[in-house]
């Protein structure tokens, strides 16, 4: 039988940085003191040779981790061979320690979604997912973490809830949890949950990183735009989860409207000063984000 050990323990503390976009490119590149890492979107280097090369001067500058967006861990049909290849080899380019998706799907039988849809959470489904969790680990011979998504339609009579989902996709592959501190306050505002609660209820033993990001309201619902400064209210959110559990990498997703480098500068030092705080507290946080 097959030993499950927790593959994230090895995992590098990384620190604080940003989602690479190419909007950005000038200010992150002359601010590379205060950025300890990249993002970026795998899909976006899967093609073009010169985007490979690109990516391959980003890794000679900042630790770089590949985050995929169209694996659809949760679909049926079999993973695309030639897809897989193609993942492999940006995850490797990149050197880094774990790769990360989504815990979603984007594709059923015959038809492309076209965006990050929500799963549901039955016993065969997990049977499922586990089995390729297991399958991609040892794939791409590094851990994989997997992030909580947003959705507009909770899928109804589910027979366990996300986080027991999560729970127990961790227990049984070893595999990471990425943590979207923004997904989970959209979510719990739009489908009126308590957050604090759902972060309580995630395997954070095995968080390995966290997503801020910025949204906005659109007719009485929170949209995960990717568009606007992380407000007060999801620094708290994150300022909650961080004295409950270690985290090992930050990361701010900005995809519209960008702001001025400074801006996310600044949230960037929160996010550091957050996590430096709750170490002075002496809550068991190894966290040393310089
Ligand atoms: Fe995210």
């Amino acid at each position: 039988m097959r030993e499950i050990t927790n593959c994230t323990t090895a995992i590098p503390t990384l620190g604080v940085g940003i989602g690479y976009r190419s909007e950005l490119r000038e200010g992150i590149f002359s601010n590379r003191d205060h950025i300890d890492f990249l993002e970026i979107i795998t899909e976006n280097y899967l093609s073009h040779p010169d985007a490979y090369r690109s990516l391959e001067e980003l890794c000679a500058l900042f630790p770089v981790i590949p985050h995929g967006v169209d694996l659809s861990i949760g679909s049926i049909m079999p993973l695309d061979a030639s897809y897989l290849k193609a993942i492999k080899r940006i995850s490797d380019v990149t050197n880094a320690p774990y790769y990360s998706e989504h815990l979603c799907m984007t594709r059923t039988p015959g038809r492309y979604i076209g965006h990050l849809a929500p799963l549901w959470f039955s016993e065969d489904l997990l049977q499922h997912v586990i089995r390729r969790v297991c399958m991609l680990q040892d794939y791409l011979e590094k851990p994989l973490i997997l992030e909580n998504v947003t959705y507009m339609l909770e899928i109804p009579y589910s027979p366990m809830s996300q986080t027991e989902f999560f729970q127990r996709l961790v227990e049984a592959t070893g595999c990471g949890i990425l943590l979207d501190v923004t997904n989970v306050f959209i979510n719990a505002a739009n489908h009126a949950f308590d957050a604090q609660r759902f972060v309580e209820q995630m395997p954070l033993s095995h968080l390995v990183q966290v997503h801020l990001a910025g949204g906005y309201q659109r007719g009485g619902w929170y949209v995960d735009g990717h568009s606007e400064l992380v407000p007060p209210d999801i620094f708290d959110l994150f300022e909650y989860l961080i004295s409950l559990c270690q985290v090992k990498s930050v990361i701010f997703e900005h995809d519209a409207h960008f702001p001025p480098i400074t801006d996310l500068l600044q949230q960037i030092d929160r996010a550091r000063t957050i996590v430096i705080r709750q170490n002075r507290k002496g809550i068991p946080n190894k966290c040393v984000l310089s």
